[in-house]
């Protein structure tokens, strides 16, 4: 779909802090239909398949459209529990003067070939505990109880790229370098062996000077504390800064970052990974997504950073416990940094992605669905400079038309409420998630646009452009139909942030369709998390 930009000057100003939370405010569904097909395992499409093209591709998108995500399910007689424990499926689709091949791969990790030899599962996944060898005798068995478990290399989230080559990602410390064209899986690389850290997050970041940015966990013996990278370059990776944990026994759970020309911000959310749990766990043969606890009675915690020196601010930036997987993003205007996020307010969700739970139907399905938390824009304001000249109880914000907040209320101390970031049109669509933008040109500055999918069902089901100046939505959504993450490719020498087009793959439970028709058989294609576009 090509976008059109449309300029709506109606602007309405928001109400602050919500009585109802954002779930209560969406409607409930009903008669939600099955989606249980999209999630059992997919075969690979190894060598390029040709496509059926409806319509016309612009001759102007020339590369590959390359989708990452869970698609086999099970080993042997072994089945795994989570959505996320499914094994890393790769597809391409490649576009070349208007037409498309198709093509697919299972990564080829440490713990699919392992799991492959075996025939069952053999190394333990989020949601899924590999259980002992029953080859080895009840004392070899019960030992292995207590050695702590490997992370795995299923890299299933996404593809990033660090100095022109290509790695599909996880969170754990494991990255696999692939080649972009055939799938093929190359080396896997273990960021522990660069920067102290025990996982990165899926989503780093891209600066203007070349450098790959991310973030990791370091879960160390005297105190866990949050580490950041500079990758200019992988194998030289340094770190920018550390920051302790609030609680180093339950660090915060933080699945990407903000960062804007001159800040990062790393959110120290009310998600806690608790280290203690996990040992037991270990032990009692539990699987990890439930060491992940959903704790409102803390706050949100946003710890700024200089990006060029490292420097951590000394300011307590606070705000209510929320829930945020998604940065949209950030920038600096009139003396704050601006950041959007897709937030919800209750954290405990994460754990509620099983495949038995994914693949209920009918009412089951509606209850489910309903009983989960809607993710919603929000705007976080943060002041940049704050000292003991600074005034308490005043709102420190002065951008125009912004409605979020920030007040001093103690020596170092700034409490920050949110604008929402839409209006209640967006509520029909069930929130907002899997956000992008004009990457490239609007990256930590000031943008207009932002393109996501909705949520009126467990899995996407519509895509959504908002102008966040205005709040005007455009939607897209056809029953039964579900959209992956939009992904927004400018135009050749665009003059405005929203010419070029947004490029997602669209599934459905019974026949399985790509790229503007591409037609795949179903057996063939997987719910996909994340994607990238290799231009060529
Ligand atoms: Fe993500």
């Amino acid at each position: 779909c090509v976008c059109v930009c449309v300029c709506m000057r109606k602007r309405t100003l928001e109400k602050h802090q919500f009585a109802l939370s954002f779930t209560q405010r969406c409607p409930l569904a009903k008669g939600l239909v099955s989606i249980a097909a999209l999630v059992n395992s997919a075969e690979e499409t190894p060598q390029p398949v040709s496509t059926h093209i409806k319509g016309t591709i612009p001759s102007w998108i020339n590369g590959s459209f390359l989708r990452n995500g869970p698609g086999k399910f099970e080993f042997g007689k072994d089945k795994y529990s989570h959505w996320f424990d499914g094994m890393a499926m790769m597809h391409r689709f490649y576009v070349k003067d208007g037409d498309v091949t198709y093509n697919s791969s299972f990564l080829r990790s440490d713990s699919y070939t392992k799991n492959s030899e075996k025939d069952r599962i053999v190394v333990s996944e989020f949601g899924t505990i590999a259980m002992p060898d029953p080859c080895k005798n009840i004392f070899a068995r019960f030992f292995s109880r207590f050695k702590l478990p490997q992370a795995t290399d299923n890299a299933s989230v996404n593809f990033v790229k660090y100095k022109g080559d290509y790695f599909v990602s996880t969170e754990t410390n494991y990255m696999r370098r692939v080649d972009p064209d055939s799938l093929e899986t190359k080396e896997k690389v273990d960021w522990t062996q660069y920067v102290a850290v025990n996982s990165a997050t899926a989503h780093p970041h891209y600066g203007r000077d070349g450098a790959t940015y991310n973030m990791g966990n370091s879960y160390g013996k005297s105190g866990k504390s949050v580490c950041l990278s500079d990758v200019a370059d992988l194998y030289g990776a340094k770190v920018i800064c550390s920051i302790p944990a609030s609680e180093p026994r339950r660090p915060s759970y933080f699945h990407s970052f903000v960062m804007s020309e001159n800040y990062i911000v790393f959110i120290e959310q009310p998600i806690k990974l608790d280290m203690l749990k996990a040992m037991l766990y270990q032990v009692q043969g539990k699987s990890f997504n439930k060491i992940m606890t959903w704790d409102p009675k803390c706050d949100t915690i946003f710890h700024l950073v200089n990006r060029h020196t490292g420097e951590c601010s000394a300011v307590r930036y606070r705000g209510e416990p929320m829930f945020t997987l998604h940065q949209i993003n950030a920038y600096e205007e009139g003396g704050c940094l601006v950041m959007d996020m897709c937030c919800g307010d209750d954290g405990a969700v994460i754990g509620d992605f099983t495949l038995e739970n994914l693949r209920r139907g009918g009412e089951e399905l509606d209850k489910f669905y309903n009983s989960m938390c809607r993710n919603l824009p929000r705007r976080y304001v943060i002041p940049l400079t704050v000292d003991e000249d600074t005034p308490m109880d005043q709102n420190l914000v002065n951008l125009s038309l912004c409605t979020a907040t920030a007040k001093k209320t103690g020596p170092g101390e700034v409490y920050l409420t949110y604008e929402e970031l839409f209006n209640d049109e967006l509520l029909q669509y069930g929130g907002l998630e899997f956000p992008q933008i004009n990457y490239a040109e609007n990256n930590g500055r000031p943008y207009r646009y932002v393109y996501a999918c909705g949520f009126g069902h467990v899995f996407s089901d519509s895509l959504l452009k908002m102008d966040v100046r205005t709040k005007e939505l455009k939607a897209w959504r056809h029953h039964g139909l579900f959209p992956s993450e939009p992904v927004f490719v400018p135009a050749p020498n665009a003059t405005e942030e929203d010419d070029g087009v947004v490029m997602s793959v669209i599934i459905n439970p019974k026949e399985v369709s790509g790229v503007r028709g591409l037609h795949i058989k179903q057996q063939q294609c997987t719910l996909a998390f994340k994607g990238f576009c290799v231009y060529s």
